[in-house]
């Protein structure tokens, strides 16, 4: 698998910390401190699909290519306002890409769901079942928590970014894994009701639910791990790694993880103080900034890593 493009798109309304303070009891010096975040972007007028299409159209651009090139359609995505049909069906929708021969789905691996998708590209360019790939991670969570909750609303940003993949040797190693931990981090919306469910709470609406430092401890533990197994995996050492783009869930965590890897503290990038956490969005978004900034060159060596709700975690080493 190789990247033949990428792309992003972003919300126009930028929301500081300090507007913020006028919705809920809280201010700039906590949040910064405690988050590294100063501001984000947050969905008003824009629809969330056309959003996500503008990141997929700028992939397709970058790779040079048109919609029409496209075999498949795989968007990961947590929560939006379409249940059905999918993310990936109203992107092809959107770009006008005809089928049949277009099929389309969407994936859930809350803030991991880039590396996942990754690994479920490469299994279909392996097998030859498509020759390229649409991969859209578009994220809209500032939708998905209680806005009178200070804990957690100040943490998220809004955004979408893609890429086109084609078969290539530049996937060089993955690791998946997941822990039952629903209680971590969760979000239910109620079902419609019915005249036969009987159990007590079970069209129960609760905003996003973050136990903090239980997570701040599961992704540090996690992803000083699954860098070290991936980059091992792959036959390589961590100094040949140019660029760590890890989930930015947190200024803090990201230190606390580059913190223990003795490299040069800059090949760990981040966006996450003008972006906030973008859940699946985050890592495709930071390497879309870094190609385009030339920052990320062809050829350079990156290892991706994400970890979140489930408790899902993953790492992937790959070339530009
Ligand atoms: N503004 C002001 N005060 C606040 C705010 C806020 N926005 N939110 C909470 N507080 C208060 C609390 O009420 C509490 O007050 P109390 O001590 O009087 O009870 C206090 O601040 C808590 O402060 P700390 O214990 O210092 O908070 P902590 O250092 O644990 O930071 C945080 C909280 C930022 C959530 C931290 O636990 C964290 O980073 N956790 C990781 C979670 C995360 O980043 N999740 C991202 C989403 S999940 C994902 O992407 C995988």
């Amino acid at each position: 698998m190789k990247i033949l493009g990428t792309g992003s798109a972003l919300p126009k309304h930028t929301v500081t910390n300090d507007m913020l303070s006028e919705i809920v009891d809280t201010n700039d010096e906590w949040i910064t401190t405690r988050t590294g975040i100063k501001s984000r972007q947050i969905i008003t007028t824009e629809r969330f699909e056309e959003l996500a299409a503008l990141a997929a159209q700028r992939a397709i651009d970058a790779a040079g290519l048109v919609p029409e090139d496209i075999d498949f359609i795989i968007c990961h995505n947590v929560c939006n306002a379409y249940v059905t049909p999918s993310l990936a069906a109203l992107i092809q929708h959107i770009l006008g890409i005809k089928g049949p021969n277009c099929p389309t789905m969407d994936l859930n691996s809350a803030c991991a769901g880039f590396i996942y998708g990754l690994e479920i590209c490469e299994a279909f360019l392996q097998t030859g079942r498509a020759k390229k790939i649409l991969f859209v991670c578009a994220e809209e969570v500032t939708r998905m928590v209680d806005w009178t909750q200070r804990e957690t609303c100040v943490l998220f940003g809004d955004g979408a970014a893609a890429m086109v993949l084609g078969k290539g040797d530049n996937y060089l190693a993955s690791k998946l894994t997941s822990t039952p931990m629903p209680e971590v981090i969760y979000y239910r919306l109620p079902c419609e009701p019915t005249p036969f469910e009987t159990g007590e709470g079970i069209d129960t609406h609760i905003a996003m639910q973050l136990k903090g430092r239980e997570v701040f401890r599961m992704a540090v533990t996690s992803a000083q791990k699954d860098i070290k197994d991936v980059v091992a995996k792959a036959g390589l050492q961590l100094e040949d790694i140019d660029h760590y783009l890890l989930h930015q869930a947190n200024m803090r965590i990201v230190d606390a993880i580059k913190q223990n890897f003795d490299l040069p503290q800059e090949r760990f990038h981040h966006n996450i103080e003008y972006r906030g956490n973008t859940s699946s969005a985050s890592i495709p978004m930071l390497l879309d900034e870094k190609i385009r900034e030339g920052v990320v060159k062809r050829g350079d060596l990156m290892v991706f890593n994400g970890f979140g709700a489930g408790f899902v975690t993953g790492a992937a080493v790959m070339r530009y």
